[in-house]
Order: C-alpha cells, then sequence, then structure tokens
C-alpha cells in the first residue's frame, strides 16, 4: 500500500517540531517542507534525515518553496505536490513573545484576552485556504493558528480547512495522568470526552483568575463513568505548570501527530481537535482517512455543544462574529491594546487583517523596545536556536 504524503507549510518553532516528530514515524510515506527560506529549510530537512536515522527511522523529506503572500504559486505547489494532508503552521507572529517582557510591561499586555491578536493569526490562515482552493486541493487541511477563532472566520468565507490542531487535545492528556493517579490505574484506561474553548486553556495550565469558561467533560475509566468520582472540576484547574514559550511545542506537536496519522489513514482513533469543519471552540471527535466526525457527549446535544463554546468565545476577547467573517472584539481586548500600544482594535472585516496584523505587530515592537527588549533579535536567535 502506498504510504502517505505530507506537507508542511511554515517551517517556524511549531513547524519545525512537528517536522521531526512526522520524520520518525515509519507510517508516513514522504513529508514535504514548504518554507519561503530555503538556506534555513534545508538545515532543517537534514537535521530531521540525520537526527531520524539516528534513531532508526529513515524518512523521505524534500524541501519545496512556497511563499504564501503569492497564492497563485502556492496553489500550483499544493496542485503539483498534491499530498495527502498539509499542515499550515504559518502565521505572521508567533504567541509566546509577550512573555518576554518585563514582568510589569508583560502583566499590563497579558490582560488583553489572547483574541486581540486575532489578525496576526489570521491573515495567513486565510491565504493559506485560498490557496488551498485555488488549487482544487481535496486532501485534509490543518490550520495551527488560532483555529478556534480562526476556523470559524474561515467558514464564513467559505474557505473552513477539516479542523485545527493542540488546544483542547492538549487538555485531555492532564486530565487522563491526574485521573489515573487519581484512581491508581494506568492513564491508557481512562477516556475523557470533553468539550471545551482555546479560551479555557489558560486555567488548566495556569490560574489567571476570574470566570471560568464554560465546558462539559465525562471521564471514564474502563468504560466506567468517573467523572465526580475524581472530581473532574478541580482536576482540570489542578495546578500542572508547563514551561512557558516554544518548549510547549512538543506537547502539540505530539498532539498533532496523532491526528495526522488518523486523516491520513495510518490509524484511526478518538481524540480532540479544535474547530472542525469551521465550528468555535473544541469537540471530541473520531479522526479517519475520511475526515473528523464528532463524538457527542450523552446529555449534550451537537446545539449545546456548540452554544458552549460560542459562549466561550467572550473570554478569549471575541464578542462577535458575523456572518461575512467580521469580529467584533470585548472591550477588554480592545481596551488594553490602546492603552497599552495605541492599537485601535475595533470591528475586524477579514479584507483588513494584514494591514491590522502589521500595525500591531509594529506597535507591539515600539512598546517591547520601550521595554529594552529587542523582538527583532529575539526572533532571530530563535530561528537559529529552533
Ligand atoms: N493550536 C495550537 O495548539 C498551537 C500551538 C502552538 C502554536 N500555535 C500557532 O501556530 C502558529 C505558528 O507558531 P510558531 O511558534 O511556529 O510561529 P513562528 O515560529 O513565528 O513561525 C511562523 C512561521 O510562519 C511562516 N511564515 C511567515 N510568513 C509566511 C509567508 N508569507 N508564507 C509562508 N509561511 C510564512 C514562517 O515559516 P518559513 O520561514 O519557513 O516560511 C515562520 O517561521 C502561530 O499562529 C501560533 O499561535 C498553535
Amino acid at each position: 500500500m502506498r504510504k502517505p504524503k505530507v506537507m508542511i507549510v511554515g517551517l517556524g518553532s511549531l513547524g519545525s517540531v512537528v517536522l521531526e516528530f512526522l520524520a520518525r514515524d515509519e507510517a508516513i510515506g514522504e513529508i514535504i517542507v514548504a518554507s519561503r527560506d530555503r538556506a534555513r529549510a534545508q538545515t532543517r530537512c537534514n537535521l530531521a534525515r540525520v537526527g531520524a536515522l539516528a534513531q532508526g527511522a529513515m524518512p523521505q523529506i524534500r524541501f519545496v518553496p512556497v511563499d504564501l503572500d503569492d497564492i497563485g504559486r502556492a496553489a500550483e505547489v499544493f496542485a503539483r505536490e498534491s499530498p495527502d494532508l498539509i499542515v499550515s503552521t504559518a502565521s505572521m507572529q508567533t504567541w509566546w513573545l509577550t512573555g518576554l517582557l518585563p514582568p510589569a510591561a508583560r502583566t499590563r499586555l497579558c490582560r488583553a484576552p489572547f483574541g486581540a491578536w486575532l489578525p496576526v493569526h489570521l491573515t495567513l490562515a486565510m491565504k493559506f485556504m485560498r490557496a488551498v482552493r485555488q488549487a482544487d486541493y481535496r486532501g485534509h487541511t490543518l490550520v495551527a493558528s488560532f483555529p478556534d477563532v480562526v476556523n470559524v472566520v474561515l467558514a464564513r468565507l467559505g474557505l473552513a480547512p477539516t479542523c485545527g490542531l493542540g488546544n483542547l487535545d492538549e487538555i485531555v492528556p492532564k486530565l487522563r495522568y491526574l485521573a489515573g493517579e487519581r484512581l491508581h490505574v494506568s492513564p491508557r484506561s481512562i477516556r475523557v470526552l470533553l468539550v471545551a474553548h482555546h479560551a479555557l486553556e489558560p486555567f488548566v495550565f495556569g490560574s489567571p483568575g476570574g470566570e471560568v469558561p464554560p465546558y462539559r467533560v465525562l471521564i471514564e475509566s474502563d468504560g466506567r463513568d468517573v467523572t465526580e468520582e475524581v472530581e473532574a472540576a478541580r482536576l482540570l484547574l489542578d495546578p500542572y505548570p508547563l514551561p512557558p514559550g516554544p518548549a510547549w511545542h512538543f506537547l502539540t506537536a505530539g498532539s498533532t501527530l496523532r491526528l495526522v496519522a488518523a486523516l491520513v489513514g495510518v490509524s484511526e482513533g478518538l481524540l480532540h481537535v479544535p474547530a472542525p469543519g469551521g465550528l468555535p471552540g473544541g469537540y471530541p471527535v473520531v479522526a479517519s482517512r475520511s475526515g473528523v466526525r464528532i463524538v457527542d457527549l450523552p446529555g449534550l446535544s451537537r446545539e449545546q455543544a456548540v452554544a458552549i463554546n460560542e459562549r466561550s468565545h467572550p473570554f478569549d476577547g471575541i464578542q462577535r462574529i458575523e456572518a461575512d467573517g467580521s469580529v467584533e472584539f470585548t472591550s477588554d481586548a480592545t481596551g488594553v491594546l490602546k492603552e497599552a500600544l495605541g492599537y485601535n482594535g475595533g470591528r475586524l472585516q477579514p479584507s483588513e487583517s494584514e494591514a491590522r496584523a502589521a500595525e500591531l505587530i509594529a506597535r507591539f515592537r515600539e512598546y517591547a523596545a520601550r521595554q529594552g527588549v529587542d523582538l527583532a533579535a529575539v526572533e532571530a536567535t530563535s530561528r537559529l536556536m529552533t
């Protein structure tokens, strides 16, 4: 049987870890690395090849130049290569840079919910999906950038990818570990069904304070409902600190690998994904070659599950996503960025996303520079080190 071909678009911090993990999976036939930066991508491809071989695997990895700013040429590459699945990790800026600011400046800026940065994550996801459509590409597509919200906007524009990755699926292993510990059984015998939004994640791995976003969870041990017995609501919020910054990508990439394997038909199973088919927030799904199928929790209709995640949007700074894909932000999202950066983050039309992202990034860099942090230097170092 032909082994699947997988393409990664964007070889930043997350894309590089996904590449390393994919390279060690012998069920994958070929990995196509699509990046703007030929020299860097080739060294990363070499590292993945020799690292995988050092571990005993022999991946086929190939570089192709792709710049999503040229949608037509990106579409030609997608059509020509026609992989079984494309995962896009392309983004105008990564998520962890605010963590580099001095404590007072960081606290001030981090009062803005994550969704305040939406244009930074939306812009290239939109270009990626436009190229996918232009190529008439029919394989599976995964978007890494803030999918709980980004994919909803994409869906309003008729550009929904198969689903997102990470986020909700990063919460589930914590629950399985802690529930297993509490019951003195292996986490392998613990099954979790969770409906929740990206907005819940800061509460699961930190303690931001304030109201916890809504969610619904079912935990089973060898088929027995133990949700009450393990005190799932407490487990979810039990301290479980993770290192800040790009080290987190080992968790995201681990989850991504299982999702990719399922979607290319190597394995099938229950997992959790953000934004299947452009729905808000995350859901349990069975993923297989034919796509992702949502698994409903007992006693919770699909409409109720979607409503939980709709109600979570404002916790991430998103007041409303209109039928035309324009986005109204909450006043705390716009207020903090206005006060700290002088950035005016009113209603976002998707067509304005790129210009808005460029302005937001520029103002953030000026703000960081005033705090003595040179973000361009940090990013250059990060590209060397990750
Ligand atoms: N869902 C999750 O659980 C999860 C977890 C972690 C991160 N993320 C998200 O994933 C995204 C990437 O994060 P990261 O830390 O890897 O960011 P990063 O290190 O800044 O990498 C972003 C990459 O995007 C690519 N890119 C930029 N402009 C491009 C263009 N015009 N055309 C094609 N590619 C372009 C670049 O790759 P090349 O230089 O190779 O072209 C760049 O390295 C962010 O949106 C982040 O928030 C999601």
